[in-house]
């Protein structure tokens, strides 16, 4: 079964999509680490933001990969390089939605996307899973959450690292990254026709996991390629 998670950040994707994969014995694909490494790869190496070519060539040529630890908490390694707390640092998140909205980088990302997904039995999370990536999904679930849920989550896992921002620069840059993640013109964030919406807002992580869960019982399998 390939579930399809899509929502703005800060919405509870990472949180739920990872613990639904647990629950349901399937695995994680995070896309957003993968957008999130190509910029990393591009602020260190001094690439333009603004080239297409250039930055398509990184998305080609990264040799990204996520591993799983015995805590359940997957790492992002390129090549042998453990990056998983440096994609989430605020620079990153800055700017990646720039990066994003490149062409070669959405094709690049968006191959290796459904290569992955070709073995089925998969929770992807990510902004345009529903709708481009694999629009056959057995489940798509849109997720959303007031701004100021979102901004509070996103301080309280920063604080987590040791990072302190303030909510209301918080509160900015998710506003800023939602208009551009929404906004531009390749697959952009948007909730697909026939996915369940759920505002996580007031909700648990459990509550969220059992709403998913009945959906997911209720979609059997269907027949075909799904991505
Ligand atoms: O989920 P995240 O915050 O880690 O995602 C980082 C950025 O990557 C987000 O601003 C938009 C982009 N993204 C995307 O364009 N398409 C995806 N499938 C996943 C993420």
């Amino acid at each position: 079964m390939i579930v399809a998670i899509d929502g703005p950040a800060g919405s509870g994707k990472s949180t739920i999509a990872r613990a639904l994969a647990r629950r349901l014995g399937l695995t994680y694909l995070d896309t957003g680490a993968m957008y999130r490494v190509v910029t990393l790869l591009a602020l260190e190496q001094d690439v333009p933001l603004e080239s297409d070519s250039r930055l398509g060539c990184l998305a080609r040529e990264m040799d990204v990969r996520f591993v799983d630890t015995p805590d359940e908490t997957a790492r992002v390694l390129v090549g042998d390089r453990d990056v998983t707390d440096a994609i989430r640092n605020p620079l990153v998140s800055q700017k990646v939605s720039l990066v994003a909205a490149h062409r070669q980088v959405r094709q690049a990302l968006l191959r290796r996307q459904r290569q992955l997904a070709e073995q089925g039995d998969m929770v992807l999370e990510g902004r345009d899973i529903g709708t481009v990536v694999c629009p056959r999904a057995e489940l798509k679930v849109y997720l959303t959450a007031s701004a100021e849920v979102r901004a509070t989550r996103r301080r309280q896992q920063l604080e987590e690292q040791g990072v302190c921002i303030s909510q209301n620069a918080l509160e900015r840059e998710l506003l800023l990254r939602d208009s551009r993640d929404s906004g531009r013109v390749l697959a952009p964030l948007r909730k697909a026709r026939d996915a369940v919406e759920i505002d996580t807002s007031a909700l648990t992580v459990d509550q969220v996991l059992d709403l998913i869960v009945e959906h997911a019982a209720a979609n059997e399998p269907g027949e075909g390629t799904p991505c």
